[in-house]
């Protein structure tokens, strides 16, 4: 819990009493967590494995909003205003997550300004975030998304090996068109079109990205 950047200003004390309100739990792969416009009722924090965050449109597609690994953390928007859960949460892999139920989160915000902030910055970042994905979506084409997503990917699962990098697959095809916002036929010509210029070399739970021929 040390790690947790949200919590780096805690002293021992403060920190064996946020441990005391705390539930830890594994979970499977592939555990949906909570579903969009559900009452939300924890806060969850990565402590191993990661999570997708997504959104589903009315026929059934989904879309990625993001990808929450170790040390990050998820579920504040709905306990903040009360609304229902904006996105749903699913395990990409085995997980240990920790949870603080939302009356507990609203005392830690309520009583530690470093919090607060640090769950401010955190909302900053995703808005940003989120206005970089918009501004993707509406004027770069998709073969650069693709690329992007890619990068992401190797943001959040790669090892820089000399000149590449190896990124764990815990996404499937399906989920990194969705990532990218790309149609999978797309997606997957982007794929050969890399692999053939030996940027992209693929096997089933790897690939690897070739970074010098990246632009
Ligand atoms: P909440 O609405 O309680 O449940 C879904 C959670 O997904 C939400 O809180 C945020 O923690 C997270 N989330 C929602 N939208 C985004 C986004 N655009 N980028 C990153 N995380 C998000």
């Amino acid at each position: 819990i040390k790690k947790v950047p949200l919590f780096a200003q805690l002293n021992e004390h403060q920190l064996n009493a946020l441990i005391e309100i705390c539930t830890r739990r594994t979970y499977k792969s592939g555990t949906i967590l909570f579903q969009e416009k559900e009452l939300g009722s924890v806060f969850y924090m990565v402590l191993s494995g990661s999570v997708k965050i997504y959104t589903t449109s009315t026929s059934g597609e989904e879309k990625i909003l993001t990808i929450c690994k170790s040390t990050e953390s998820f579920g504040e928007l709905s306990l903040i205003d009360g609304k229902p859960r904006s996105a749903s949460a699913q395990t990409l892999e085995e997980c240990t997550l920790l949870t603080i139920t939302g009356q507990s989160f609203l005392d830690l915000l309520r009583n530690h300004f470093d919090i607060s902030l640090g769950i401010m910055q955190e909302l900053s970042n995703r808005l940003r975030d989120t206005n970089q994905q918009v501004y993707d979506l509406t004027f770069v084409d998709a073969r650069t998304r693709v690329i992007k997503s890619l990068i992401k990917m190797a943001n959040s699962h790669g090892l820089r090996k000399g000149t590449t990098i190896v990124i764990k697959l815990v996404l499937n095809y399906d989920e990194i068109s969705q990532l990218a916002g790309v149609q999978k036929s797309t997606l997957m010509q982007v794929i050969r079109d890399l692999e053939e210029k030996k940027i992209l070399m693929i096997s089933p739970s790897e690939f690897t990205l070739e970074l010098t021929k990246l632009r």
